[in-house]
């Protein structure tokens, strides 16, 4: 049994690959973990060329990856929320994956679960909800292609703002439109995955939960 751990960050050992790593560990089965970053994956063209073969016509790391994420028995996806959605690297890769969809149905019965990393303070409710924006993304994927959605974990990230060094004189500083007036990158301070107990709680619950449901699968 393998679980496929795919990261849409792209900062280096960011809060998101951490976290996701802290979750596949704790599925206590073969794991393997994959950056976005390190791979070229161009979007789904729309072409259809994938229906009778269930591979892509756009030859880059996508097929590769296609392939991975085929032979493996679950998915747990570490996506980040630019403008509020889905990050674009992770997007681009679930619409890629559609050339496992046609006829054989190659998702069916997988399981998957998500992690996203947002700055939107989950106790801010004026601003738009990037954590149900991506979770949703990533769930309806899943739904979509008949996998078991096992469930979600938010892990609260960084406003890039907050490293820029320009925030003073910044007319549109994200630390004001998420802090409020007066907000210093000293005064929101820096989020650190590990250091978040509910996160750290929730993404080794969802580890564990999908070990758990694939080894009842299998036995
Ligand atoms: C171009 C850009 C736009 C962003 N917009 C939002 C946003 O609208 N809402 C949000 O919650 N986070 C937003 N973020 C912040 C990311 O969610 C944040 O950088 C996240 O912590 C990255 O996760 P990582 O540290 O694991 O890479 C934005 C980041 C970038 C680079």
């Amino acid at each position: 049994m393998k679980v496929i751990g795919v990261s849409g960050s792209p900062i280096k050992n960011s809060n998101s690959d951490r976290a996701l790593k802290m979750a596949l560990e704790a599925t206590g089965l073969e794991t393997e973990f994959i950056k976005l970053k390190d791979y070229t994956v161009a979007p789904c063209q729309a072409c259809l060329g994938c229906v009778k073969t269930n591979r892509c016509v756009i030859e880059d790391d996508g097929i590769e990856l296609a392939e991975k994420v085929k032979s493996a028995d679950a998915l747990i996806i570490a996506a980040f929320t630019p403008y509020s959605s889905l990050d674009s690297r992770t997007k681009a890769f679930l619409e890629r994956l559609y050339a496992l969809r046609h006829r054989h149905g190659f998702m069916m019965g997988k399981l998957g679960g998500a992690i996203i990393t947002c700055a939107v303070p989950e106790e801010n409710e004026m601003l738009p909800p990037a954590f149900d924006m991506g979770k949703n993304a990533i769930m309806f994927y899943m739904m979509e292609e008949g996998m078991e959605f096992a469930g979600a974990a938010r892990v609260d990230g960084n406003v890039p703002c907050i490293k820029c060094g320009q925030d003073a004189e910044c007319k549109i500083s994200g630390l004001t439109m998420l802090y409020g007036e007066g907000a210093t990158p000293e005064s929101v301070g820096v989020n650190i995955f590990e250091e978040q107990t509910q996160a750290v709680e929730d993404v080794k619950s969802l580890g564990q939960k999908i070990g758990q449901m694939l080894r009842e699968k299998k036995s």
